[in-house]
């Protein structure tokens, strides 16, 4: 299985997948690494692996869709089955979604469909639940609403703070992801209409 990863930021749930990866827990490659950001500390982490890893700057094309349709040739080009959002921050283009049905996955740090959107960590502690968590789901044309492959509950204890809750949230995180990607790597999701089923 060939991931296109793409980031936004520091790459901690790439590093998860490349670390997976590289101890046989995931039977899958990441081909390429592209950032919608110049200075993502996960365009090192690539380089650092030997990946294919490639800033692509927005403002350099007329409008989503030109930027979106970069983003495709090279998805494309680097032979791709599945496209990894691992922390990027904007919602992929039309284009994109079309090319890969169904296989599109993003990790959000909330429980979905609770706390969507950028800041999720801080929306769902300020808001005081005492209970979060991860969502890994399959991306569609709504930002965070595609439907769920894996969820995983975090509690918020007394003594939390936004960051000790946000240290716990990537704990699963990084194991989440790649287990999830596993799951789907070894044929065992069967998606039917928003519901994901896992086989045994
Ligand atoms: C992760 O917590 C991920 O869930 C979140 O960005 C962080 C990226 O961290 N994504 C979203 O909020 C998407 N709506 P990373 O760059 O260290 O992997």
């Amino acid at each position: 299985m060939r991931l296109g990863v793409l980031v936004s930021g520091s790459g901690t749930n790439l590093q998860a997948i490349l670390d997976a990866c590289e101890a046989g827990d995931l039977p899958a490659e990441v081909v390429c690494v592209v950032s919608d950001r110049e200075d993502a500390y996960a365009l090192v982490r690539a380089g650092c692996a030997g990946l294919p890893a490639m800033f692509i700057d927005r403002k350099a094309y007329r409008d989503e869709d030109e930027f979106n349709h970069e983003i495709l040739d090279v998805l494309q080009g680097c032979g791709v089955d599945y496209v990894v959002m691992a922390g990027y921050m904007r919602l992929l283009g039309k284009e994109v979604l079309d090319a890969f049905p169904m296989h599109v996955l993003n990790i959000h740090p909330t429980l979905l469909p609770s706390f969507p959107g950028a800041h999720g960590i801080r929306d769902a502690f300020e808001y005081g639940v005492k209970v979060t968590g991860v969502t890994v789901h399959f991306a569609n044309e709504v930002f965070d609403r595609g439907p769920i492959l894996a969820q995983e509950e975090v509690h918020v204890d007394d003594d939390d703070t936004v960051e000790t809750l946000e240290a716990k949230i990537h704990k699963v995180e990084h194991r989440l992801y790649p287990a999830a990607l596993k799951a789907i790597a070894s044929g065992r999701v069967r998606v039917e209409g928003r519901i994901v089923r896992l086989e045994p």
